[in-house]
C-alpha cells in the first residue's frame, strides 16, 4: 500500500510538474509569433527587400530602371499625365506604366501610377481564375470623402529634356520636381526640399508577366522565383492566379529624424529603424489587418487594423504621406546621419528613408508639405473624413466582460453599479448572449427577456452593446444563413462558389460588405421588428472582421478568395473590416422608418477612413504592466493617424489583474477617448464594486473624473469632428517645437484643455516625472499647487496608488458638471462649473460645444457653442462662431437647455485684485452680482477665487468683472 501510494504520489508530482512545464510552454509561445510571416515569409516583401539591398549595395552604379518618356507629359488643370517606361531586359524591353500628378487645392500632391497591359486587361490568368485583371483601384472608393478638387492654379514653371517643375498650393509655396530618367521626384516647400520619392532606386511595381515553367532538370537562373507563383505558408496555398504583382516605393523624409502613425503596432509612437542594429527592429513594420490573438509588446508585427498615413516631424516642421493601397504592406524605415561638414557650424541632421512595399493594386501616395502637425491632421482628414461626432454616452464608461451570462446578471451588475454608486453609461453582451452563436438571436433560456432588460438600463439613460461579428454560422434553419446563401451576399472562394470556414460558431459564411446588395441587406437585420429584443438604446459591437477566419491562412481568410467585383482578397484586405464596419453603422442610422441617429458602432479591425464610423480598441490585451503601459502610445498613435477614438481593454484581456493594477488602469482608462473595461471568458470577475476598499474607492475616483470632465471631452471630439485634432494628444503634436518631447508618448493633453495627464503605468511608484513643454504656469488640478516647472525639463509630481498625475496649464478654460450621477445622460441638463486656470499674464480661453448626442440635429445648427475668454479682468461668454442664435429655432433639446446654467465658476491663480466679497454679472440686457471667495496661496498652493452660483444661462452671452 505504501509504497503505492508512493509510486502514485510520484506519477501526481511528475504530471503536475509536466503541466506546470506545458503551461510555461504555452504561455511562453502564446504570442504565436510563428502563425504570422515574417518578411522573408512572404514572397514580394523578401524579394522587395531583396531589390533594396541589390540597389543599396551598389548605390554608386545602380540605376532605377524606370524613366518618364519627355514626350509623353501633358499638363492640364491641375494634373500632370506621363508615361512612365519600365526596363525589363537587357534588349530594350519595357512595361508602360501610365502615371498621374494631381495637384489638389488642399495642397496636396497626389502621385499614381498603373500598369497599362492590366488597364487593358491584356493578361492571362492562372487556374482558369474569375477575378478581374486590373491592378486594384477602388481603395479610394472606401476611404476617400473629399479634398479630391484639383489646384488649377498649378503651374508648370519649368519644363526641359530631363524635368519637369510645378509650383502649387497655396501662395504657390509648394513645388515638386519630377525628374525623368531615371524617374525621381522632389517636394519643396519654400524653396528647401523635404520629401523624396525614388530617390534611393527602390520604385519596384512587379509587372504582369507568364509562369513560365523551368523544364525539368535545368539549373536555378540565380533567380529566386519560388514565391512569384503559388505560394505557400502554414500549410496553406495560395494560388496567386495574376503571380507577382507587388508595387514598392522609398520615401525619404529629409532632415527628419521622427516619423509617426501607420498604426496598429505595438512599440514606440516615435517609429523604430527596422533594419536591425542595437534596439531596433530586424523586420520591417507590417500592415495586414490580423487576429494576432496575445500580441506581444514592442513589435513590429501587425495587428488588427491599419491606417498606412506617416507624418515626419522635426523642429517646427511636419510633413507626411498616405499611401492608399488595400492589399498587405511592410514598411521598412532607416535613419541615417548626414556627413558632418567639419567647415560648418550646423549640427548633424538625420534623415529618415522609408521602404514601402505593397503586395498588389495601383502606386497611389499622397504627400503634405505641412508645415505643421495640425495642418496634416486637417488636410488627412479632409481627404479620408473626420470622426463621427459620438453618442453621447459612448463617450462615458463601458461595462464590458466575456460574457455577462443572462439578462439577470447584467440587472444585477447594473443594480450593484448603483448600489455603489459608480457611473457608468454602457453595459455589454459579448458572443454568448446569441443562440448557439447565431447572430441577431438571443439565447432563449439566458437571455428570455432582453426587452425588460434594455427597458431597466433605460430607466436611468443606461445602453446595451451586443456583438455582432461578420461570421454567419452555416446552418439551414438560420434565417440569416439562409438568406445569404439564397441572395448570393457572401465572399467567394477562389472557385467562385460561397467560401466556408471556422470561426466562433463553427462552419461559417462570411458577408461580403463590398457588396452594395449586401451592406443593404446587412443593414436590414438591425431594424426593431428583425432584430427582435433590441431597443433604442441598443448598439453593436463588431469584432472578428479582419476578418479572423481560424482555419484560415495566418488566422484571416486566402488571399485568393473573391470579393464582389471580382477583386481577389488580397487586393482588398486591408478595408475588409472597414466595409463591414460602414454595413453596420449604415444599418444602425434608421432602424426604423424616417429615424436618423448616431450609431455607436466598435470596431476590431479598421483602415483609412473608419474614424467616419464609431470607435476602436486595441483587441486582445494582457491584465500586466507592460499592456498598460503600451496603451499610451497605442492611443496615442490612433489620434495622429486621424482615428482618435481609441481605448485598450481596461484591466487588461487575458489573465487577472492585481487590485494596484486594475485600478491605475481605471486612472489611465479615464484618459482613453474609449473608456471601456472588458475581459476573457476564463478571467475572474472584476466588476469594480467587487475590488474591496479602498480599490472600489479609487476606481470610482477615477470613473468620476472622467464623468464630470465629460463636456470637456465631448468639446475634445468636436474638435476631431471638425479638424481632425486628436482627442488626446501628445507632446509633438501641442508644441511641435520642443525638440525634447518629440519621443514622448506617456502623457497627453486632453484636447484643447491644457490637461495634462501622465497616468501611472508601473507597479510600485508613488510619483512621476511629467515633462513641461513650455513657459507657462502649471497648476496641480487637483489641490491648484502651483508646481515649480521649467520649460523642457520634468517636474515630480506625487502619485500614491489614489492620485492621477494631472497638471492644468495656465490660460485654458475648462468646462465640468460636478454632481456625480449614475450616466452622462441623467447628467445632460446638469449646470456647469468653469475652471479657470489663469496663465502667467493673467488670461485664459476655452470653448464648450454641446449638442443632444444622438440625431443629427446639430447639422442644422441644434447645438450650443461657446467660447469663453479672460482677459483684463473680465470673464466672458459668447458664441463661439458669433451665429446669431436667436435666429435658431430650437427643437427639444436646445429648448431644455435654456434652464441650465453656469453654475459655479473657479478662477486658480488668481491675482489679490480679485480678492472680493462678490463680482458683477452681466447678461440678456440684466446685470446682478453674485458671492466670490478668495482663497490666498498658502503652502504652494495658488490663490483661487469661487464664484457663484452665477446663474447665467450656458447658451446665452454674459460676462463677469472681476476687478
Ligand atoms: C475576440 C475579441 C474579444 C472578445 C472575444 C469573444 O477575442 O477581441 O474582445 O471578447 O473575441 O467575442
Amino acid at each position: 500500500m505504501r509504497s503505492a501510494s508512493g509510486q502514485s504520489w510520484k506519477w501526481t508530482t511528475l504530471l503536475l510538474v509536466l503541466a506546470a512545464l506545458l503551461c510555461f510552454v504555452d504561455r511562453a509561445a502564446s504570442v504565436k509569433e510563428n502563425d504570422f510571416k515574417k518578411c522573408h515569409q512572404s514572397g514580394f516583401c523578401k524579394r522587395n527587400r531583396a531589390y533594396a539591398d541589390n540597389a543599396l549595395s551598389q548605390s554608386s552604379t545602380w540605376t532605377s530602371p524606370y524613366q518618364i518618356t519627355p514626350e509623353s507629359t501633358s499638363f492640364q488643370d491641375g494634373q500632370l499625365q506621363a508615361m512612365v517606361l519600365k526596363k525589363i531586359n537587357a534588349e530594350g524591353g519595357t512595361v508602360r506604366l501610365p502615371l498621374t500628378f494631381s495637384f489638389l487645392k488642399s495642397g496636396l500632391a497626389r502621385v499614381s501610377m498603373d500598369e497599362e497591359r492590366r488597364q487593358n486587361k491584356d493578361i492571362e490568368l492562372r487556374h482558369n481564375s474569375p477575378i478581374r485583371k486590373e491592378r486594384y483601384n477602388e481603395a479610394e472608393k472606401w476611404s476617400i470623402v473629399g479634398g479630391l478638387d484639383l489646384d488649377k492654379e498649378a503651374q508648370l514653371v519649368h519644363q526641359d529634356n530631363t524635368q519637369i517643375v510645378v509650383k502649387y498650393g497655396p501662395e504657390a509655396k509648394y513645388e515638386a520636381a519630377i525628374k525623368f530618367s531615371p524617374f525621381e521626384v522632389e517636394f519643396k516647400r519654400d524653396g528647401t526640399t523635404h520629401i523624396k520619392l525614388n530617390d534611393r532606386g527602390l520604385l519596384n511595381m512587379e509587372h504582369w508577366r507568364p509562369k513560365v515553367d523551368k523544364p525539368e532538370g535545368e539549373a536555378e537562373n540565380g533567380e529566386d522565383e519560388s514565391t512569384w507563383w503559388d505560394e505557400t505558408f502554414g500549410g496553406n496555398t495560395d494560388s496567386k492566379p495574376r503571380g507577382p504583382e507587388s508595387v514598392a516605393l522609398d520615401i525619404s523624409f529629409l532632415d527628419y529624424e521622427h516619423v509617426y502613425g501607420i498604426p496598429e503596432h505595438t512599440g514606440p509612437m516615435s517609429l523604430k529603424q527596422t533594419r536591425g542594429g542595437d534596439g531596433n527592429f530586424a523586420e520591417p513594420y507590417r500592415m495586414y489587418n490580423s487576429d494576432v490573438f496575445e500580441y506581444i509588446l514592442d513589435s513590429p508585427m501587425t495587428l488588427y487594423g491599419s491606417i498606412p498615413f506617416m507624418q515626419a516631424h522635426r523642429k517646427d516642421s511636419s510633413v507626411g504621406v498616405f499611401w492608399l493601397n488595400a492589399a498587405e504592406t511592410w514598411v521598412d524605415i532607416v535613419k541615417a546621419k548626414s556627413s558632418v561638414n567639419p567647415l560648418s557650424l550646423s549640427k548633424a541632421s538625420t534623415s529618415t528613408h522609408t521602404h514601402w512595399i505593397s503586395e498588389s493594386g495601383i502606386l497611389d501616395v499622397f504627400v503634405f508639405l505641412g508645415p505643421t502637425p495640425q495642418d496634416l491632421t486637417k488636410k488627412y482628414g479632409e481627404l479620408t473624413g473626420y470622426t463621427a461626432m459620438p453618442q453621447e454616452g459612448a463617450i462615458g464608461y463601458h461595462q464590458c466582460r466575456w460574457n455577462y451570462v443572462s439578462d439577470d446578471d447584467v440587472k444585477d451588475v447594473d443594480r450593484k453599479m448603483d448600489k455603489h454608486r459608480i457611473p457608468y453609461d454602457v453595459i455589454w453582451l459579448d458572443l454568448e448572449y446569441t443562440d448557439d452563436r447565431k447572430y441577431f438571436t438571443w439565447e432563449p433560456n439566458s437571455f428570455a427577456d432582453p426587452v425588460s432588460m434594455g427597458e431597466q438600463l433605460d430607466s436611468h439613460g443606461r445602453k446595451l452593446v451586443v456583438l455582432i461579428d461578420p461570421h454567419i454560422k452555416k446552418q439551414d434553419e438560420y434565417v440569416v444563413s439562409k438568406q445569404i446563401v439564397s441572395k448570393d451576399l457572401a465572399v467567394h472562394n477562389k472557385e467562385d462558389n460561397i467560401y466556408e470556414g471556422w470561426c466562433w460558431p463553427g462552419s461559417s459564411n462570411w458577408v461580403d460588405c463590398f457588396n452594395p446588395k449586401a451592406v443593404e441587406w446587412w443593414g436590414s437585420l438591425f431594424k426593431y421588428d428583425f432584430f427582435k429584443g433590441t431597443l433604442p438604446n441598443t448598439f453593436i459591437w463588431n469584432d472578428m472582421n479582419e476578418p479572423s477566419v481560424f482555419n484560415g491562412p495566418e488566422t484571416t481568410m486566402p488571399k485568393d478568395n473573391i470579393h464582389h467585383g471580382g477583386w481577389e482578397h488580397r487586393d482588398v484586405h486591408q478595408l475588409n473590416g472597414l466595409t463591414f464596419h460602414n454595413a453596420t453603422y449604415e444599418g444602425m442610422i434608421s432602424r426604423t422608418k424616417g429615424e436618423r441617429r448616431r450609431p455607436f458602432v466598435l470596431t476590431r479591425s479598421f483602415y483609412a477612413g473608419s474614424q467616419r464610423l464609431g470607435a476602436m480598441w486595441t483587441g486582445d490585451n494582457q491584465a500586466d504592466w507592460g499592456h498598460l503601459k503600451e496603451s499610451l502610445p497605442m492611443v496615442l498613435n490612433q489620434g495622429i493617424a486621424g482615428f482618435p477614438f481609441a481605448g485598450a481593454d481596461v484591466g487588461g484581456f487575458f489573465g487577472n489583474p492585481e487590485k494596484d493594477l486594475l485600478v491605475r488602469w481605471y486612472q489611465a482608462g479615464a484618459f482613453y477617448p474609449f473608456f471601456r473595461a472588458h475581459a476573457h471568458i476564463d478571467a475572474r470577475r472584476r466588476e469594480p464594486y467587487l475590488l474591496g476598499e479602498p480599490y472600489t474607492g479609487i476606481a470610482t475616483a477615477a470613473l468620476r473624473l472622467r464623468y464630470s470632465l465629460l463636456p470637456a471631452w465631448y468639446t475634445a471630439f468636436f474638435h476631431a469632428n471638425r479638424d481632425g485634432s486628436p482627442i488626446v494628444r501628445p507632446m509633438f503634436w501641442t508644441h511641435p517645437s520642443e525638440e525634447g518631447g518629440f519621443s514622448i508618448d506617456d502623457q497627453l493633453f486632453v484636447g484643447s484643455t491644457g490637461l495634462l495627464a501622465k497616468p501611472v503605468v508601473e507597479q510600485n511608484k508613488d510619483s512621476v516625472d511629467i515633462w513641461i513643454p513650455d513657459d507657462e504656469v502649471y497648476y496641480d488640478y487637483f489641490n491648484y499647487e502651483l508646481m515649480k516647472t521649467q520649460k523642457g525639463k520634468s517636474v515630480t509630481v506625487s502619485a500614491p496608488l489614489d492620485r492621477i498625475p494631472l497638471l492644468m496649464r495656465g490660460g485654458h478654460i475648462i468646462s465640468r458638471r460636478d454632481i456625480p450621477r449614475r450616466s452622462s445622460t441623467l447628467m445632460r441638463f446638469d449646470d456647469y462649473t468653469l475652471v479657470v486656470s489663469v496663465s502667467k499674464s493673467a488670461v485664459a480661453e476655452g470653448e464648450l460645444y454641446v449638442d443632444d448626442g444622438d440625431s443629427f440635429d446639430h447639422e442644422e445648427g441644434q447645438y450650443i457653442y461657446r467660447k469663453f475668454s479672460l482677459s483684463d479682468n473680465v470673464l466672458s461668454s459668447v458664441d463661439a462662431e458669433d451665429r446669431d442664435t436667436k435666429s435658431i429655432k430650437p427643437k427639444t433639446w436646445l429648448k431644455a437647455m435654456q434652464d441650465v446654467s453656469v453654475d459655479r465658476i473657479i478662477l486658480v491663480g488668481a491675482p489679490s485684485t480679485w480678492n472680493k466679497e462678490e463680482v458683477q454679472i452681466e447678461s440678456e440686457g440684466k446685470t446682478w452680482t453674485v458671492r466670490a471667495q478668495y482663497h490666498p496661496a498658502e503652502k504652494g498652493r495658488a490663490a483661487y477665487v469661487i464664484v457663484g452660483r452665477v446663474g447665467a444661462r450656458i447658451g446665452a452671452d454674459w460676462s463677469i468683472t472681476l476687478a
